[in-house]
């Protein structure tokens, strides 16, 4: 579903060059829930900006459901619909509620009025988040913002979502429980890609886990642990 082959990321920064990624090769198949694990640094952002076609390669392909993202421009709406992406600030409009966020980004993909009144009360039900529709982004938690976040990433049923740090700016509590609503997620059939340098999340999952360091994948294990 998502492969990686070869992939070299330069950065140039004021005359320097800056190795992001060197030689990374990996593939994930199609309901895979996969961990990239790695310091600051490591170059975990990079993958999912090459990923997302928001970064070239200075080498190497990535192939999303058979087609190289970086070949044909004009494809990139269709693919990056299949692809929902979250982050560690949540990225919501603090201007809209809950709800308002997430009708925005349908009204802006032309979805129709009665698809918006069906699809977002049911993205905000499966992360449990039905109460909170009509609450401004600023009187939510940390942990509910990131849930509203998630929700948005759901409305355009997306092959495959994108974490990277979800749980950066929360507690242990609601690191748990973006975690499990993302267990959750990929149980129903999406693929999760979670980049994460929190050591107790990956430990529990027992689930797959590349690890990078300094841009080059040091382990890639079917039931991985946290080691640095
Ligand atoms: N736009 C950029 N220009 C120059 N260097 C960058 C840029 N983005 C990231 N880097 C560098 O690339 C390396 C990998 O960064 P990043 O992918 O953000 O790692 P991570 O997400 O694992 O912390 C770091 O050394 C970072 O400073
Ligand atoms: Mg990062």
């Amino acid at each position: 579903m998502i492969n990686f082959q070869k992939v070299t990321k330069i950065y140039q920064s004021d005359g320097r060059e800056i190795a992001a990624l060197k030689d990374v090769s990996f593939e994930i198949q199609p309901k895979e829930f996969i961990s990239i694990v790695g310091r600051s640094g490591a170059g975990k952002t990079t993958l999912f900006k090459l990923l997302m076609a928001e970064e070239k390669p200075t080498e190497g392909s990535i192939v999303f459901e058979g087609e190289d993202v970086h070949q044909n421009r004009s494809h990139l709406p269709h693919i990056r619909r299949k692809m929902g992406a979250i982050f560690q600030d949540y990225k919501l409009l603090p201007s809209k509620t809950a709800y308002g966020n997430i009708s925005y980004i349908m009204e802006v993909m032309g979805a129709s009025d009665e698809e918006i009144a069906n699809t977002v009360p049911q993205v905000l039900e499966l992360v449990g988040l039905k109460e909170r529709a009509n609450n401004f982004s600023e009187e939510l938690s940390g942990g509910e913002r990131q849930r509203v976040a998630i929700a948005r990433a759901l409305v355009h049923r997306p092959d495959v979502i994108l974490a990277d740090e979800p749980t950066g700016n929360l507690d242990p509590i609601n690191t748990q429980e973006i975690i499990r609503l993302l267990v959750k997620i990929n149980e129903m059939g999406t693929t999760v890609v979670l980049a994460t340098h929190n050591k107790e999340i990956v430990n529990n999952l027992g689930k797959r886990v590349i690890t990078l360091e300094k841009g080059q994948v040091i382990r890639d294990e079917a039931e991985g642990k946290f080691i640095l």
